[in-house]
């Protein structure tokens, strides 16, 4: 293989620099995958893409060359010389002189199709293959460039970056939707009725919140961003079982203005950062599969976020009553059906609904102690087209309260440690978390969720 691969003495370029070399003339050398083939009576005109970019490479190949297994999707390595293409559609092409065949592809086989552009749902059913795809590739390059820009939102900010854990003992959010970790042996279970992680209850995360709470103990402002677990076995449009989630703790805040400012920053500089650095890529969505959500987009940029608090949430959903297949009352969970009805009421821009019902907030939500609409001092962010984007709230930070409302609950003992931290140096605090791939549908106009992640885990799929 590596000779091969390496027979070719010229320098190997990315099909993205080749693209977009200022310099033609030059021998290069270029490895990726055929997306079209056309035969004319003397030439072969190839597409090779290499994932570099949207736009593939056209390569003139004269047909004395090995051009007879050169099919739709098989792997080559092109030498050739870089020119200036006569064609508008590309500035250069490449004009081979040596190809060789890595991989061959039976196209009859192939479930890509050279004709045609397929839908995501189509090319869902071939996880190990859709990364050949165009709109897959370009959504990948714009996942990894939005995690990139994500990172560097934090770090301009001043966020250190936490590594939480991906299996732990606390149900952070208490819903009760844990994935337990056992081993496949059991040797190391005393307890063969209830198998545990070596003896002592574990699970995969569902927020790395409570750990990031220690690290505001220390820091001024923390973040995390990684995988997150959901036993939710529902089959829904904005629902995974492994997704990635990015959170934030910011210390010595006692107001939920401040949370908001950072959800609202790193949206829109998230989305400055793929406008200029995934354009092309971003153009395919907004316009082959989701026209409309550019114009979309620019409103979210253009305008600032509305706020209002859940009570007025109520009070909006309940003068369009009859719309809704769950009637909205005060002390109800905002359905997704009501979640896109009030992003629409305020003009399609984003929403921060603040000041749930403290009855629906977990125990470690601060307790705004208002009397008779008991709320928390919670914040959600509504976003068009998906719902609910980010959940965030201040902290219960203090002790009396906190160890109340968990006795409520039985939990004071499972969480003796998160009850040392008000008491040593405890200061009022917040954060909140971020669906990454809710983000990307909202950005990108993605209908189902199941199409924003490499790899899918939903109810009763666990495929590759
Ligand atoms: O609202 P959630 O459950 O909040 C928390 O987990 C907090 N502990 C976060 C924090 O304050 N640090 O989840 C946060 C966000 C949701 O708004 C949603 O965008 C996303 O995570 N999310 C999901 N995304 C895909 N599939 C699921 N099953 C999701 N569940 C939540
Ligand atoms: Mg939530």
């Amino acid at each position: 293989w590596s000779k091969r691969l390496y027979c070719s003495a010229a320098k190997r370029i990315r099909v993205h620099d080749a693209l977009n070399s200022p310099e033609t003339g030059s021998t290069i050398r270029i490895q990726g995958w055929v997306r079209s083939v056309r035969s004319q009576k003397h030439n072969v005109f190839l597409h090779v893409s290499d994932g570099s970019s949207l736009q593939p490479l056209q390569v003139v190949a004269n047909s004395d060359l090995n051009t007879r297994d050169l099919t739709f999707g098989c792997a080559v390595s092109v030498t050739g010389s870089l020119e200036k293409s006569p064609s508008k559609k590309q500035h250069v092409e490449l004009q081979a002189s040596r190809i060789e065949v890595i991989g061959e592809c039976n196209p009859v086989e192939f479930p890509l199709k050279i004709k045609g552009h397929h839908s995501l749902e189509y090319i869902r059913q071939f996880p190990h293959l859709r990364c050949r795809t165009n709109a897959f590739s370009s959504l990948l390059r714009i996942r990894s460039q939005a995690t990139a820009a994500i990172h560097s939102y934090f770090r301009d900010s001043n966020f250190v970056e936490i590594h939480t854990p991906v299996i732990t003992s606390n149900d952070c959010e208490g819903a009760g939707e844990l994935f337990q970790v056992e081993p496949t042996g059991n040797e190391w279970n005393s307890d063969k009725e209830n198998p545990h992680f070596f003896s002592v209850p574990a699970y995969l995360t569902v927020s790395g919140q409570l750990h990031l709470e220690v690290m505001a103990g220390a820091f001024p402002a923390v973040y995390t961003f990684g995988p997150t677990f959901r036993a939710e076995n529902s089959q829904t449009r904005r629902h995974l079982a492994e997704f990635y989630m990015v959170e934030a703790e910011i210390a010595f805040t006692d107001s939920l203005k401040d949370l908001m400012k950072v959800m609202e920053g790193l949206f829109k500089r998230t989305t400055e950062n793929l406008l200029s650095h995934c354009a092309e890529d971003v153009e395919l969505f907004h316009k082959y599969i989701s026209p409309g959500c550019k114009e979309q987009v620019d409103l979210m940029m253009k305008r600032s976020f509305n706020v209002i608090s859940y009570t007025e949430a109520i009070d909006i959903l309940k003068r369009s009553s009859e719309q809704f297949a769950f009637k909205p009352e005060w002390g109800c969970d905002l359905q997704t059906e009501h979640e896109k009805y009030i992003v629409q009421h305020c003009g399609n821009v984003p929403v921060f609904v603040t000041d749930y019902p403290y009855e629906l907030k977990p125990f470690y939500a601060r307790d705004n102690q208002d009397q008779p609409q008991h709320t928390a001092a919670a914040v959600d962010l509504l976003v068009p087209g998906v719902g609910e984007l980010c959940g965030g709230s201040l902290r219960e930070e203090r002790l009396e309260l906190l160890r109340t409302r968990l006795a409520q609950t039985g939990l004071q003992d499972t969480y003796a440690w998160y009850l040392q931290l008000r008491e040593f140096g405890s200061v009022p605090h917040g954060g909140f978390g971020m669906g990454f791939e809710r983000y990307l549908q909202c950005v990108l106009g993605i209908d189902n969720i199941k199409d924003t992640i490499p790899f899918a885990r939903f109810s009763h799929s666990c495929v590759l």
